[in-house]
């Protein structure tokens, strides 16, 4: 069993990752922190305590990580995500997973300092807290196994033409990861891309039965509508997961050896990922970059992640 620190801006897609790593007996989730991104931090984390509440993970630690990032204002995805950051069903209450009365940092010092083996954060946000974390405790970069991210792209951008979202809203963050020598799992648009919401999805979903398989059809219907809307997608990628099926089964998301460096002065072009997977540069690898998904594979392991968590 994989010991995980979830690092999420739960968003629609980050909530389908949350309830992968609850449900899936790979997976030993430790605990879940928080960055702004999708939305602001507090709402970030009343929507992790939601996702982990409906998945019935009431022992699963959520503590709240960066309101910002490290040096640029906050950018919001509310035009994506919608004002509550999981815009969709609606929700009456406080969730009843509690909010962890530490930090994100203080949470992720403590998982790494106290559990015997190297721990693996999956991070489905900014880089934001895990590069204050790897700037203030260097020491504990052996107690990571590896940091698996969903963010950047081997090809082109999905909020500026070059830069992907998680690495948009903090390039400084994402360059100083890459730089710590930390063991670095790259999975961007070009392999996220390949997980497309399709109406055999949904069906799939349907057949589950439960509530909580309904309240996922909303959530991916709500991020259809939007990307439907923006983009002009027939149907949306759900991005996080991926990052999250990686780490649960290797073979679903296939990767090559490269280096990636992260644009932060670029005039147009902040917040790229240059990915050298033609070797151009002589620059060594530092990333292992996802290219190519199982699609059956990945469908399957969320699907039945989701009829494992049945009616809670
Ligand atoms: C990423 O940006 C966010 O909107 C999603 O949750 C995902 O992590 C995709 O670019
Ligand atoms: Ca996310």
């Amino acid at each position: 069993v994989i010991p995980v620190v979830l690092d999420c801006d739960p968003g629609h897609d980050d909530a389908m990752a949350l309830l992968l790593a609850v449900a899936d007996p790979a997976v030993d989730l430790l605990g879940v922190t928080t960055v702004a991104g999708n939305q602001t931090v507090e709402k970030c984390t009343v929507n992790a305590r939601r996702v982990l509440s409906l998945a019935g993970a009431r022992d699963v630690p959520v503590a709240r990580g960066a309101d910002r990032p490290l040096v640029r204002p906050l950018r919001i995805a509310d035009d994506v995500h919608g004002e509550t950051g999981l815009d969709g069903p609606l929700f009456e209450g406080d969730p009843t997973v509690p909010e962890a009365t530490i930090t994100a940092h203080e949470l992720l010092v403590d998982v790494l300092t106290t559990h015997d083996a190297p721990v693996t954060i999956v991070a489905t946000g900014a880089l934001t807290n895990v590069a204050r974390l790897l700037a203030d405790r260097p020491d504990l970069t052996d107690r990571i196994d590896e940091v698996v991210w969903m963010g950047g792209s081997t090809e082109r951008g999905n909020v500026t033409p070059y830069a992907e979202a998680n690495c948009f809203v903090d390039p400084e963050a994402a360059d100083q990861v890459l730089r710590s020598g930390v063991r670095f799992t790259m999975c961007g648009l070009n392999v996220t891309h390949q997980a497309l919401v399709t109406d055999d999805v949904l069906a799939a979903f349907t057949r589950i039965g439960t509530p909580l398989a309904e309240i996922c059809i909303e959530w991916m219907t709500f991020f259809a509508s939007t990307y439907k809307r923006l983009w002009g997608f027939t149907a949306p990628p759900l991005h996080d997961p991926v990052a999250v099926a990686r780490v649960i089964d290797p073979t679903i998301v296939h990767c090559v050896e490269a280096n990636v460096v992260i644009e932060t002065k670029g005039d147009w072009t902040a917040g790229a990922t240059a990915v050298d997977l033609h070797h151009y540069t002589g620059r060594p690898p530092n990333a292992q970059v996802a290219v190519e998904l199982d699609r059956a594979a990945f469908w399957t392991k969320l699907i039945d992640a989701i009829a494992l968590l049945g009616d809670q």
